[in-house]
């Protein structure tokens, strides 16, 4: 049973998905949620983990004197919860590179569009989707992706396509690509682990 932590900032709805998926879903029986890690105090995400009985902590920048010691921080929360897989799900930082380090080939990210396209520093939420939008791309989607110490930049995991129907604004396309999101997540995160196991 490996140990997941997801790392969040917003809404939660993947650390929701990968949750239920650990309780009745494709990772059931592989992996738990026993850690949710927001840098936002406000983010809904720590209500949901509440809601699933998820110990949460809440390690906010600000309160932190620079980037490293706040990535230390972090790092330390994972290491005290034996966390096997990070997953970044809607966490809005960058992520340290002693973080990345530790957990080589164990840490992901999902991003809502076929990377590497429409991907990179600056490149989330809505603005994903107008630029798709605006490039008049018949097609987009969620990619699950290895984060490394870039934007976006890690080996594809996974992903899942989905079509932009003429006239799509870009909450219509960002709902459809949520969707996909929440389906590839908790698929990716076990592709992950059985390929860790094969490795043993
Ligand atoms: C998702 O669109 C994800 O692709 C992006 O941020 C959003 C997170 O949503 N990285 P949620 O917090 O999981 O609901």
């Amino acid at each position: 049973m490996k140990n997941l932590a997801v790392l969040v900032s917003g809404g939660g709805s993947n650390m929701q998905s990968i949750a239920d998926s650990a309780k009745n879903g494709a990772l059931k029986g592989l992996a738990k949620v026993v850690l949710v890690i927001s840098n936002n105090h406000a983010a809904y995400a720590l209500e949901r983990a509440k809601n699933e009985n998820i110990k949460s902590v809440c390690v906010e920048r600000k309160n932190y004197a620079d980037a490293f010691s706040f990535n230390a921080a972090i790092l330390k929360n994972l290491e005290e919860n034996k966390i096997d897989i990070v997953c970044l799900a809607g966490y809005m930082t960058i992520v340290g590179v002693d973080i990345i380090d530790k957990y080589k080939g164990k840490i992901l990210n999902i991003h809502p569009a076929l990377l590497p396209k429409f991907g990179g520093r600056g490149m989330y939420g809505h603005r994903v989707h107008e630029a798709v939008i605006e490039a008049k791309e018949k097609k987009s989607g969620a990619t699950v992706h290895f984060a490394d110490e870039n934007y976006d930049t890690g080996k594809i995991v996974m992903s899942e396509e989905v079509p932009v129907f003429d006239g799509d604004t870009p909450e219509l396309l960002a709902a459809r690509v949520l969707e996909a999101e929440h389906e590839i997540y908790p698929l990716a995160i076990k592709k992950v682990i059985e390929n860790l196991d094969k490795e043993v």
